[in-house]
């Protein structure tokens, strides 16, 4: 959701922010834009709806000169998809362009002030406040000197609020580049005689390895070789410079058609990597997280929180952690949980699932648990995010970068490290041990049971190509299959744009079954002895009233029954939506390759979402 990137070197600015925007495509956006200064101070800003491609063919392109420029993608929240919508923008005096990601919350009030002040407004955005404050405040200071520039941007921002990731740029301090943040993520990569500034790594890790992390309300003031920082007040601190060991290789497709597929295909290594040394001598180790059994005996609820797919995989995982610790476990969305008044206090664990680690309700959540005195644990996959500097413990998901916006690898990693987690959890407590053995036993194994997959993934592929068409789908399941069938479902309307709704199978017959007709997809969930029997008896139900039924088991299934019966290897009930949701991924992709859809890049959908 928005992306930035920044760029002060001695190169062309120009194609390094192209690249740079290019890699954060995936983030999702509907405009784009890039503004340089060249080197004889003209401030040049080039922008389009569209996507990057159009912003390459833009026919200004090449009047954007110079080693220094500012880039941005827009996901359009205030003012519809538009030239004039689209950033970089600028003050009515052209002497600040800004790109920005989050939302100024008190905009309009900004805006009426300034208006009444004598200044002109072009554009339907939230952003366009901020050059114009700047611009406003600056006329307050003694000259037009850096420091001034920075002092105005400071009073500039005390009078924000929201939350923002802002790169500011003016031919008035040519050779510099000001960024701050407060809430939205921004990075600053560090190379020789050249920096980059980007909304995450991937985007800038063909550059550089080493990346400086500004904190909330700090300031980086940045030329082609330095780089300082200050805080809220303006003082200067320093800060240390971190060698992230992603590698390109990791970012790139590796020729696989798109993002989405190499990264189903790279959960086999991003679960072992997941796993890695957490399992020693068959015990669980978890270095990062060291909770006393004292203070863990007190604990008498669980929350697990988050959006979306990693909200998936705490359902995934809900009643495991009932069952390894005999302690109440409510799985919630972090969006309504952070307005809901919860029952949490200092006897509660928290535990918050978030790939990105930028999720802006996640976040919010957790400083409402903090608040309420809770243990808070941060589950991200990625190195030092925001949600990583508020928690009180981290555990990171060894998934690598993902970038497909349909959440794949992210989602088994997650449900990986939150069973170590449980398992660690009921070793600290001395309860299950039993369960805990079986589980470890079972992750190990993982690994080659999704390989076993996707050596197989032919019948998925020609189901899709029999149901691409249709217009309705249905999965549905009973306990961890009804987690595992949300995901799926999930998967589908992401990237295909087919109406897609999971069921537990239970509740079928009390209303959906009424929507079953011909062109009707229902895909059924079967890998739990117990409620086998009961979920295949509503599969059938479904296939005499004319849908077509894919069933995914490893159960011993008539196969003539059903239009295709995908078997998985056996798992513990427990761990299966890491197995059964891989055909789900796969079956979701090939339906939108069907459709000629764009996979890694779904309409609408942001692959971070930053803003509430
Ligand atoms: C967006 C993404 C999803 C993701 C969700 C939560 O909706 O498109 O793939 O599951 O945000 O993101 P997080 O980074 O917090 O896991």
């Amino acid at each position: 959701m928005c992306g930035i990137i920044g760029y002060v070197g001695n190169k062309e600015a120009k194609q390094i922010l192209i690249n740079g925007l290019l890699r954060l495509e995936y983030r999702g956006y509907d405009s784009a834009g890039i503004a340089t200064v060249s080197p004889d101070n003209v401030l040049n800003i080039v922008k389009n709806k569209g996507r990057i491609k159009d912003l390459m063919e833009n026919k200004n392109i090449d009047s954007l000169k110079g080693t220094v420029g500012i880039g941005h993608t827009r996901w359009a929240t205030h003012g519809i998809p538009s030239e004039t919508n689209s950033h970089p923008h600028v003050d009515q005096d052209k002497l600040f362009t800004v790109v920005h990601n989050g939302i100024i919350e008190n905009y309009a009030l900004l805006k009426d002030m300034l208006i009444k002040a004598g200044y002109n407004f072009y554009s339907q955005t939230d952003t366009e406040v901020v050059p114009n404050l700047i611009n406003y405040n600056l006329k307050k200071e003694k000259d037009q000197s850096l420091e001034s520039v920075l002092h105005a941007i400071k009073v500039t921002c005390d009078e924000l609020e929201g939350s923002y990731a802002l790169e500011i740029l003016s031919p008035l301090i040519p050779n510099y580049l000001i960024v701050t943040r407060r809430n939205s993520p921004l990075i600053i990569g560090s190379g020789h005689g050249e920096n980059y500034v980007s909304s995450d790594i991937p985007a800038i890790l063909s550059y550089t390895n080493n990346f400086y992390l500004l904190d909330n309300n700090e300031y980086a003031v940045i030329t082609n070789n330095s780089v300082e920082f200050y805080n809220e007040s303006l003082t200067k601190i320093e800060k240390e410079v971190r060698n992230i060991a992603w590698d390109m290789s990791a970012a790139e497709k590796e020729g696989f058609d798109d993002y989405m597929l190499k990264e189903i295909f790279e959960q086999p290594k991003s679960i072992r990597e997941t796993i890695g040394s957490r399992l020693l001598n068959g015990k669980t180790n978890l270095p990062d997280f060291e909770i006393s059994e004292e203070k863990l005996k007190e604990i008498n609820k669980i929350y697990i929180i988050a959006c979306g797919t990693a909200m998936h995989a705490g359902l995934a995982c809900k009643r495991l952690y009932e069952h390894l610790l005999g302690i109440e476990t409510v799985v919630e969305v972090a969006s309504e949980f952070r307005y809901k008044d919860p029952l949490v206090d200092d006897k509660t664990l928290c535990i918050f699932v978030s790939q990105s680690g930028e999720t802006a309700d996640t976040i919010a959540a957790l400083r409402l648990a903090k608040e309420n005195g809770a243990t808070t644990i941060a589950i991200t996959n990625v190195i030092s995010s925001s949600i990583t500097r508020e928690a009180d413990y981290t555990l990171y998901t060894h998934a690598g970068p993902e970038i497909a916006v349909a959440s794949t690898k992210a989602y088994t990693a997650q449900i990986i490290l939150l069973t170590i987690l449980a398992i660690n959890l009921s070793e600290t407590l001395h309860m299950n041990l039993v369960l805990g053995t079986q589980l470890k036993q079972e992750l190990v194994e993982i690994p080659s049971k999704v390989e076993k997959i996707l050596s197989n993934i032919e019948p998925i592929k020609n189901f899709a190509s029999e149901v691409y068409k249709e217009t309705d789908s249905f999965f549905i399941g009973r306990l961890e299959d009804y987690a595992a069938a949300l995901e799926g479902s999930l998967k589908l309307k992401e990237i295909s744009y087919i109406h897609s709704e999971a069921y537990p199978a239970g509740e079928l017959k009390h209303g959906p079954i009424a929507l079953i007709e011909d062109n009707v997809t229902i895909i059924g969930l079967i890998t739990n002895p117990l409620t086998a029997p009961k979920t295949l008896s509503n599969v059938e139900e479904v296939l005499t009233r004319g849908a077509k039924a894919l069933v995914i088991t490893n159960q011993i299934v008539d196969q003539s029954k059903f239009d295709l019966v995908y078997t998985i290897p056996e798992i513990s009930e427990y761990l299966s939506p890491v197995l059964s949701v891989i055909p789900l991924q796969l079956f979701a992709y090939y339906i939108s390759k069907e459709k000629g859809l764009d996979v890694d890049k779904p309409r609408n959908l942001a692959k971070s979402v930053t803003v509430e």
